[in-house]
């Protein structure tokens, strides 16, 4: 009995975890800490800049929209094979959006 009461809340806690992980809001810190590790170096490199910032802020930057926004990171995360989880992907596309671009949600 106790055990089966054990394991009906670990079932029950695992699925509210997961449950709020999927709806909760972006994570920021969890955006730009993927972009720290993942992007910056490559962009830094790519955009001759020395700085890995400034592809999002460049001035014929491709992305002049959100679903753009969406659009290059999943395709640098896909074509990259840099296996972000689309949480991840939601994640740096709101920090990069809160911290560079701005667009309107
Ligand atoms: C191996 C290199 C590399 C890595 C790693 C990389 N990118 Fe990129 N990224 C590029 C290049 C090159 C461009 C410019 C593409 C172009 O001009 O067509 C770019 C452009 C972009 C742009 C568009 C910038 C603009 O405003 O024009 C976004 C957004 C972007 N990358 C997001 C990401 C994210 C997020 C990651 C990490 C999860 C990432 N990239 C990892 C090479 C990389």
């Amino acid at each position: 009995m106790k055990l089966k009461f054990a394991q009906v809340l670990a079932v029950t806690l695992s699925w509210g975890v997961l449950a709020s992980h999927a709806y909760a809001a972006p994570d920021l810190t969890n955006g730009k800490q993927i972009d720290q590790q993942k992007c910056y170096a490559c962009h830094a490199k790519k955009s001759g800049f020395s700085n890995g910032d400034m592809i999002y802020t460049r001035s014929d930057g491709k992305v002049k929209s959100i679903s753009d926004l969406k659009k290059m990171v999943g395709l640098c995360n896909t074509e990259l094979r840099l296996d972000l989880f689309p949480e991840d992907e939601a994640d740096v596309v709101a920090f990069l959006n809160q911290q560079f671009y701005k667009f309107k949600p």
